[in-house]
């Protein structure tokens, strides 16, 4: 089992290695083999090679079983040329690979219920699956620029454009996904759109309409997705599969991970058709505490897990790991970004080396 590691930028590094020592500490308790080889990625790949995705680390991600990913960008290269931009290496791996699946569930664990800024019987055993579409939408739509009336160049624009759409093979193929995800949870699938204002999201809903008649066993919903973003913060709980596209994906993730107390503590997976994926934490790179060791690893940690699931089949493997982050937890140990008081304040290796030692059964002293 090949893994291509791509930790990127800013915390990407830190989080993206506490992630590995993990990997390594449950293959060597239940005996797996993985090969791992590393890539840059992002503004790191961008100073070194001059581009985001070089064909070097895009041809190791195709060669690889599983790709873990850590995070990309960096203010300090908003003024390149979009192609250049360190958020273009994660398009363009989702493109590449065909990754149009994206899974980001929202748990709230037992022991962060007080960590969520919504009060904690709205959030206490919250349990979401937003099913993201990520290769589609308005992310990827053309045409898309500005209209200049100078020279193509921003400074001379007097407008901007980007194009909204989805295919109906799009739209199908993620249904089906989210149904049968559905089917393995509490059979209820609530598609977010935004149909009285977009033929695009007309479209969206008219196509799961006609998918859902394959699964009459799953109830459907449909939401617009302004009122889905108020009732994910009144009603959290009523969800339980969301499916959604890009954009409106993009920002429900993020509102979802505040649910559950940080979004420090939120996996993904981006799976294509043959469940080969990337896995990625929810959050970004947040440069303003990058190489300061307070990162919390556990969404990268927990993207690991979902790894080992859903693309090299160990699903014990991935219990493990789970179970070892719900025992650290218990333990009262915190990152800055879900302390609370009573709790211990811990950096991004000692919470490493803690959900190392909940899986291995050994203590670690961290050397600092
Ligand atoms: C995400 C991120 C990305 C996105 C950015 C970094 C391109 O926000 O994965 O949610 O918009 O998809
Ligand atoms: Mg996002």
């Amino acid at each position: 089992m090949k893994i291509a590691i791509l930790p990127g930028d800013g915390i990407g590094t830190e989080i993206v290695a506490e992630a590995e020592r993990v990997l390594a500490a449950v293959a060597d308790v239940h005996g797996l083999k993985f090969e791992t080889e590393h890539a840059l990625v992002g503004g790191a790949a961008y100073e070194a090679h001059g581009h985001p995705l070089p064909d070097s680390t895009l041809n190791l991600a195709k060669s690889a079983d599983a790709i873990l990913f850590g995070a990309v960008g960096d203010w300090k290269y908003d003024k390149l040329d979009r192609p250049l931009r360190p958020e273009q290496a994660i398009l363009g791996l989702r493109k590449h690979l065909g990754l149009f699946a994206n899974f980001r569930p929202a748990l709230c664990y037992e022991q962060l219920t007080h960590a969520s800024s919504l009060k904690p019987e709205l959030v206490a055993g919250l349990d979401i699956l937003i099913i993201r579409e990520l290769t589609g939408d308005i992310y990827f739509g053309q045409p898309r620029g500005r209209r200049t009336a100078v020279d193509g160049h921003f400074p001379g624009a007097e407008e901007a454009f980007d194009t909204m759409r989805y295919s109906k093979p799009e739209i199908e193929r993620i249904a089906h996904v989210a149904f049968q995800a559905a089917r393995k949870r509490s059979k209820k699938v609530t598609s977010v759109d935004k149909a009285n204002v977009l033929e695009t999201f007309q479209f969206w809903k008219d196509v799961v309409t006609e998918v859902h008649a394959q699964y009459p066993d799953v109830e459907l919903q449909h939401m617009y997705v302004d009122n889905a973003a108020m009732q994910l913060v009144k009603a959290p709980k009523a969800f339980d599969v969301v499916v959604t596209g890009n954009m409106f994906g993009d920002i429900l993730s993020d509102e979802a991970a505040m649910l559950t107390g940080s979004i420090g503590m939120l996996p993904s997976a981006s799976l294509d058709k043959a469940n080969k994926g990337l896995y990625e934490p929810s959050h970004g790179s947040a440069p303003d505490i990058a190489g300061k060791g307070v990162a919390n690893p556990l969404a990268t940690i927990l993207s690991a897990a979902m790894m080992l699931r859903f693309t090299l089949n160990q699903p014990t493997a991935a219990d493990h790991i789970e179970s070892a982050v719900r025992s650290v937890l218990s333990s009262g140990l915190r990152t800055g970004d879900i302390w609370s008081e009573g709790t211990k304040r811990v950096g991004t290796r000692e919470m490493g080396d803690a959900v190392v030692a909940a899986i291995t059964g050994k203590t670690i002293t961290t050397k600092t």
